[in-house]
């Protein structure tokens, strides 16, 4: 039986007493609702440590307020069956009152990193997502934290704030699981009506296609945005929020494909919002103008 805990008080003492034996203490943070994207952080989390606690948690903090917050999907009993395999040693499943009551005042903010990608869209999403994963950094005191690549911004925002605030925490980033088709795996995806599925896969193939344009010699951001653009455009439910090639690391815009690259897009189809990435790799490493 996998230990569900409920009260942060419990969560603290339960993970205090293994540090003390010694235990390395991993933390996956989740919403629920997992899928085999979710499976494969918590496999690779198996290997890096003695205590394996995943996190299920809605955090209302990350949400907007004309977003998904009361739609997302919540299944705590399909969660628990989806993880029985896979040796999990506690879920950590709050509420929302054990968390942000009794006052709450504090949030993490970061100052760059939330400027682009998603954050132009979702204004407060990176500090809520910030300050859960202090919390829950705060709670277990983890030694090692998995988070995926398919929330490439997420990813660096945390890591920016454990170098900012001293967490003395390894962040492992764990590859992005994708469908047969290529669609990458997402809590979100439960949305998506049988129609509107090829329209989904349309983020993967443009992203697909933008790397294998790099790959045979183009270096204009713009021309492989245009045409991801036009594919993805194709599909009249998709609206798109956002397709950008930029610095991997500050997230800064790139208009030249001179080293690698990320590129990275936001779509809504219907009503729901689909993200995805990928590094685009030049053929000719990073010096633009060889020979000079
Ligand atoms: P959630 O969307 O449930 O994702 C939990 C973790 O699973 C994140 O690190 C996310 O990047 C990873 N993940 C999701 N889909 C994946 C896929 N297809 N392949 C690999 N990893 C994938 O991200 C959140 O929750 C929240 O913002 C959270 C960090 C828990 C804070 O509330």
């Amino acid at each position: 039986m996998i230990k569900i805990v409920t009260d942060i008080r419990g969560m603290q003492e339960q993970c205090d007493t293994l540090r003390k034996k010694g235990k390395t203490l991993v933390l996956i943070p989740t919403m629920g609702y997992l899928h085999d994207g979710h499976l494969s952080l918590i496999r690779e989390g198996r290997k890096r440590g003695d205590f394996l606690v995943v996190s299920i948690f809605v955090n209302p903090t990350q949400f907007g307020p004309r977003e998904d917050f009361k739609a997302y999907p919540r299944d705590l009993k399909r969660d628990v069956e989806l993880i029985k395999p896979e040796k999990v040693d506690a879920v950590f499943y709050p509420d929302a009152q054990e968390i942000y009551g009794h006052g709450f005042q504090t949030s993490v903010r970061l100052s760059k990193l939330p400027k682009y990608l998603c954050g132009r869209s979702r204004p407060i999403h990176f500090t809520g997502v910030a300050t859960i994963v202090a919390k829950l950094f705060n709670i277990v005191r983890p030694h090692v934290a998995l988070f995926g690549q398919k929330d490439f911004q997420q990813l660096l925002v945390i890591r920016q704030m454990v170098k900012d605030l001293n967490f003395d925490i390894e962040i492992v980033g764990v590859p992005t699981v994708r469908e047969p088709e290529g669609l990458a795996m997402s809590s979100r995806n439960a949305y998506l009506t049988a129609e509107q599925r090829p329209a989904a896969q349309s983020l993967f193939q443009s992203l697909e296609e933008a790397k294998k344009q790099v790959l045979s010699g183009e270096t204009d951001a713009a021309k492989i945005i245009q045409s991801a653009s036009e594919r993805i455009r194709a599909y009249m439910e998709a609206v798109i929020d956002y397709i950008i090639v930029c610095d991997p690391e500050t997230l800064e815009p790139m208009e030249h494909i001179t080293k690698p690259a990320l590129m990275a897009l936001a779509v809504k189809i219907g009503n729901t919002r689909l993200i995805d990435n990928m590094m685009l790799l030049p053929e000719s490493g990073a010096d633009p103008n060889p020979g000079r």
